[in-house]
């Protein structure tokens, strides 16, 4: 397992709009629109994400990690979307080489207020179709502890194939991120093919 890029020679489209949603490249201006949500999302999101033990954070803080967010995609490493309904900030979802090479890992969280719409699952699509619109990439992963059900769901819906079920600390990338308060340790790993991706949900259906 490995977190380099070097493999990877193209950045995604930055921008889809999929039903009412933008699913986009974050910029600097929705710095302010990133704290909220999150602040207002923090309790629904403490027991499966491990970064809002450091939250919230403020106006300050996060300009710099939206800048380093923007220093990522340019430099091909990481690309993280948001998801806008509007002038709302929904969630949030992304492209992570935390894997193999050729292969980029899916991660989202929705606004505490827009559960349940199929947000989660429209975003995990949109990223499907981002990172398979780059030529290297051959496989898309979504890695959720087992006790989180909707995510076991997502995964499911879009038809992913469960591909291993692991313990966190065993695994390179996973042993070094600290545990949400709701985690297992056991983690599960589902994989979609570029063929698979294609048949599934290729232009001709
Ligand atoms: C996981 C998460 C992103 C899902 O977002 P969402 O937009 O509500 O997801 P969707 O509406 O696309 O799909 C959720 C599915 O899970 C199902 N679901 C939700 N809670 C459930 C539960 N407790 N038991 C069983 N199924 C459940 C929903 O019914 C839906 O399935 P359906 O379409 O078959 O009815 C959201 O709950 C979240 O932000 N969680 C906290 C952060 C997180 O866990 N991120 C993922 C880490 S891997």
């Amino acid at each position: 397992m490995s977190t380099e890029t070097w493999w990877l020679d193209e950045t995604p489209i930055e921008h889809f709009l999929v039903d009412e949603y933008d699913i986009r490249a974050y910029v600097p201006s929705d710095v302010e629109m990133i704290v909220s949500a999150v602040t207002e999302s923090i309790e629904h999101l403490r027991p499966w994400m491990p970064w809002v033990a450091f939250e919230p954070q403020s106006i300050e803080q996060r300009s710099v990690l939206v800048r380093e967010w923007q220093s990522d995609w340019s430099n091909k490493k990481d690309f993280n979307f948001g998801i806008f309904a509007g002038d709302n900030h929904v969630g949030s979802t992304g492209l992570h080489p935390r894997s193999d090479r050729g292969c980029l890992e899916i991660g989202y969280w929705v606004h505490a207020k827009h559960l349940n719409r199929g947000i989660a699952t429209l975003a995990a699509q949109t990223m499907l179709e981002a990172a398979f619109g780059m030529k290297p990439v051959l496989a898309v992963e979504l890695v959720h502890d087992s006790k989180n059900v909707p995510s076991r769901r997502i995964a499911e819906k879009i038809g992913f194939v469960l591909h291993e079920e692991f313990l966190k600390v065993d695994d390179s990338y996973y042993s070094h991120v600290a545990s949400a308060p709701a985690e297992s340790g056991v983690m599960c790993r589902w994989r979609m093919s570029r063929d698979r991706w294609s048949t599934l949900w290729g232009e001709n259906h």
